[in-house]
């Protein structure tokens, strides 16, 4: 698999790509499911629908990994938040957590999620031997603003508040976070994943200190007790929003490192200095432009030329955006890293 090969260095023919949220609304397929099932959630804890969805975009874009069809919320609504999305709003749990004891009274949710684990065989089982599955779980401090906050946020105040006023509430919950994490995450790759990734899309929230404190710090666990139990397994990183403190995130025991479309290439490849393989990170929103798209492609080819690299975005793909740019994407990424 030279996705798999990408992650750990090795040499490749060409820059593997895959995009995140490469599934979902620009596919009519998708919405054509997703009108059948009714509930986003409801086609998340149906094993068949997850592997039909997870396969679309493999099949129309001939992506090099497929990702696990899922939500990073499924976990803390297993765990005993009630989780619902809203239209214009997003996700909401109308139960979250301000205290030590509502932390308490969350229950362990990795058996729970053995809809996730059925739909991860099923995949495995119809997809190309040469594509990789990437399994995939949230941060802990990322799951942690929405079972603290209740829904999406843009300042953050109640967990926040945590951060300086309540610290240690905080920790305890988000090393039961941890916890659940590593064995969710484990669990994908007894179920037939081939890699596995950690989503930190609120990291940028914290400032340089706290962001290590109360992210990083959980994260490395996660890779290093992956890694030791599962060394072939790569670990994938995506942090958003910590470009500048990416310095001292290339001692971590991840493989690769996702770069968010802030973030210049060239600042990031000076910095990992080859050390990790780095995933991105084009700005999703170019996608509406062949010409922009050109642009970008062409850059990061040229800046990431002979240097470790998987192909992605800097961001998930934004539901309007045309499939057809989608396409033009992903076949002249193939054709610009052959040369
Ligand atoms: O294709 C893939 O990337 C795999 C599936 C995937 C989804 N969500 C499907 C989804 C993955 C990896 C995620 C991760 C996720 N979910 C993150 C981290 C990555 C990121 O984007 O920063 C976060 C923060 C969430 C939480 C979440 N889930 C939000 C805020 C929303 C609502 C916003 C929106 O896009 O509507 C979701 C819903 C969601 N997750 C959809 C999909 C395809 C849309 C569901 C629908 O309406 O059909």
């Amino acid at each position: 698999m030279i996705f798999i090969d990408a992650c750990f260095g090795k040499p490749t023919p060409r820059t593997p790509i895959w995009m995140m949220r490469q599934a979902g609304r620009c596919l009519p397929e998708y919405r054509e499911v997703r009108k059948k099932v009714g509930s986003f959630i409801e086609m998340t804890k149906n094993s068949d629908v997850v592997c039909e969805v997870t396969l679309q975009p493999v099949k129309r874009f001939d992506v090099d990994a497929a990702i696990l069809f899922s939500d990073i919320l499924n976990l803390p609504m297993e765990m005993g938040l009630n989780l619902r999305f809203e239209a214009g709003v997003g996700p909401i749990f109308d139960n979250p957590i301000s205290s030590i004891e509502d932390i308490e009274k969350l229950t362990p949710a990795s058996e729970k999620l053995s809809y996730v684990y059925e739909g991860v065989q099923k995949i495995r089982k119809n997809l190309d031997e040469d594509k990789a599955l990437i399994g995939f779980a949230g941060s802990p401090w990322t799951i942690a603003t929405y079972m603290v906050e209740g829904r999406g946020s843009k300042q953050y105040p109640k967990i926040k508040r945590m951060v300086y006023a309540d610290p240690d509430t905080l920790h305890t919950l988000l090393s039961l976070n941890t916890k659940e994490t590593i064995s969710y995450l484990k669990n994908q790759i007894k179920a037939g994943a081939n890699a596995v990734m950690v989503f930190d899309s609120w990291g940028g929230a914290l400032e340089k200190d706290k962001f290590f404190e109360f992210s990083w710090n959980y994260m490395k666990k996660i890779a290093s007790s992956i890694k030791e139990e599962y060394p072939n397994i790569p670990v994938i990183l995506f942090s958003k929003g910590v470009g500048l403190y990416l310095d001292d995130m290339v001692d971590g025991e991840f493989d690769v490192i996702g770069i968010d479309w802030n973030t210049p290439i060239e600042y990031a490849s000076k910095i990992i200095n080859n050390q990790k393989t780095i995933q991105g990170n084009m700005d999703p929103t170019r996608l509406y432009s062949k010409e922009a798209t050109k642009e970008a492609v062409l850059n990061i080819a040229k800046v990431m030329k002979g240097k470790r690299h998987i192909f992605n975005l800097g961001h998930g793909i934004l539901p309007d955006t045309p499939w057809e740019n989608v396409k033009y994407f992903v076949d002249l990424v193939k054709e610009e890293t052959s040369k």
